[in-house]
């Protein structure tokens, strides 16, 4: 059987990687798929440096559409990214009957419904491996590995900047813009990091295993996103004392309405800095690397490592949608695997919960005027709330900090770790707190799971 032919819309880092691996391995990725697979027309603004890249025997052209029009081409890989045209190109090759792999988390996100529904009405794949914590196959194993459990709930270091960013503080005792800098000159962070350090990445990402882990529409609208910028060594210090890491995750669980705790149905999607029990796996996954943790109730919980980003790791995803495709193109739609899991008649439609509305626990720090009675005043607001304490650590701050206050009211931290409770009674709480006269700076709250 003649190769199945694949057009390539943006060569850069992930789209050459995808280049090569297909040709190193091509003998084997054929024995798997039934038949060859070739990427044969290549769409980059740069055509010099793509033809560069690709040779003589591949067709380059500056305009994608050309690629969409071809109709020898069978598969259109997009790795131009963003929601702009990117989203035109995709929604343009599923209208012209092209299967689509796409490595863009942020596009399938925030438009994954109309995505899914136009292929879907034309009867073509979208798959996106790659948009998800690079070369771990974790899109796989939640839509097919995991298929006989009911999902409880999922956690993940998803983004490799930020968590290359809080291991280098935690090492180094350093803070948050220093580690920024030295990540930036080492190119583990872009030139603008928005996007990673505000935990927005992590949060496409996160909305995209919530969908396919529960049966619900992609909705990174409703996602809580926090990033790390406010983090400071102090924090990751006093965690560390405590037997807790600090880690940006992404969370998404599915919950079921408790009185006594004030809550209701629904499902929690977020991102935010987390305090994680340092004996746990995944609190020890450093540097850029991904761990995403998924707990089900036949398989228990479930761990999966490996390389979130680059050009070979992201090329494994990407071509591993090629053979999927390329195996199930020719078979009736209905007996495919479906998009986000689910059947798409049989989504659910479980609400994402707002954020004062999720249970966790956390971590809080005063800084408090060293005098008598402050932590019984502290204490007693949260016992009014309903709030279980479960541990209390004090440090003088020049302690942690080496900040002196000479001549000042001696000043000290307050670190106290809860257990769970609604975010809107902490809210509460916390306002309570910070009200005192003795409470000297704004309280810094982080959150915290056991993933038990
Ligand atoms: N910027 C992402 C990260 C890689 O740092 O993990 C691509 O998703």
């Amino acid at each position: 059987m003649k190769p199945i032919q694949v057009g390539l819309l943006g060569i850069g880092v992930v789209g050459s990687g995808t280049f090569n691996v297909l040709q190193r391995n091509q003998e084997e990725i054929k024995r798997r798929a039934g038949r060859g697979i070739e990427i044969t027309m290549v769409a980059d603004l740069n055509v010099a440096r793509a033809q560069e890249l690709v040779g003589p025997g591949v067709t380059v052209v500056s305009d994608a559409r050309a690629v969409i029009a071809n109709p020898d081409i069978d598969i259109v890989i997009e790795l131009i990214g963003g929601y702009g045209i990117a989203k035109s190109l995709v929604l343009e090759a599923i209208a012209a009957g092209k299967h689509v792999v796409t490595a863009n988390k942020a596009l399938l996100a925030v438009h994954g419904t109309e995505i899914f529904a136009a292929a879907s009405a034309k009867g073509v794949m979208v798959a996106f491996e790659a948009a998800v914590a690079g070369g771990i196959p974790i899109i796989k194993a939640l839509r097919e590995g995991l298929t006989a459990n009911r999902i409880q709930w999922i956690a993940g270091i998803i983004n490799g900047t930020t968590n290359f960013i809080l291991s280098e503080m935690r090492d180094k005792g350093l803070d948050f813009g220093v580690v920024l800098k030295e990540a930036q000159a080492l190119g583990y962070a872009e030139a603008d990091p928005t996007f990673d350090i505000e935990g927005i990445d992590a949060a496409h990402k996160a909305t995209l295993m919530s969908a396919i882990a529960f049966g619900v529409p992609v909705q990174f609208d409703k996602a809580y996103v926090e990033g790390i910028t406010k983090l400071g060594a102090a924090d990751i210090k006093y965690a560390e004392q405590l037997g807790y890491r600090i880690k940006l995750l992404g969370i998404t669980k599915r919950r079921a309405a408790d009185a006594a705790k004030g809550s209701s149905d629904g499902i929690e999607l977020r991102v935010h800095p987390c305090l994680i029990p340092a004996k746990r796996l995944i609190a020890n996954v450093e540097g850029a690397m991904n761990a995403v943790v998924v707990q089900g109730d036949a398989v228990g919980t479930t761990l999966y490592y490996g390389k979130g980003a680059g050009s070979e790791p992201t090329a494994s995803a990407v071509i591993a949608d090629l053979v999927d495709i390329t195996r199930l193109h020719t078979a009736d739609a209905a007996h495919r695997v479906p998009h986000l899991a689910f059947q798409p008649n049989a989504m659910s439609n479980l609400p994402v919960l707002p954020m004062s509305e999720v249970v966790t626990s956390y971590y809080l720090r005063l800084r408090v005027a060293d005098e008598t009675g402050v932590l019984t005043k502290v204490t007693g607001i949260l016992a009014e709330a309903g709030i279980s304490i479960d541990a209390v650590l004090q440090r003088e701050a020049d302690e942690i900090s080496g900040e002196v206050s000479l001549g000042q009211v001696p000043q000290t931290d307050v670190i106290i770790l809860t257990h769970d409770c609604v975010e809107a009674c902490m809210n509460a709480a916390i306002a309570q707190m910070q009200a005192l006269p003795s409470v000297l700076e704004p309280i810094t709250r982080i959150r915290k799971e056991e993933l038990a």
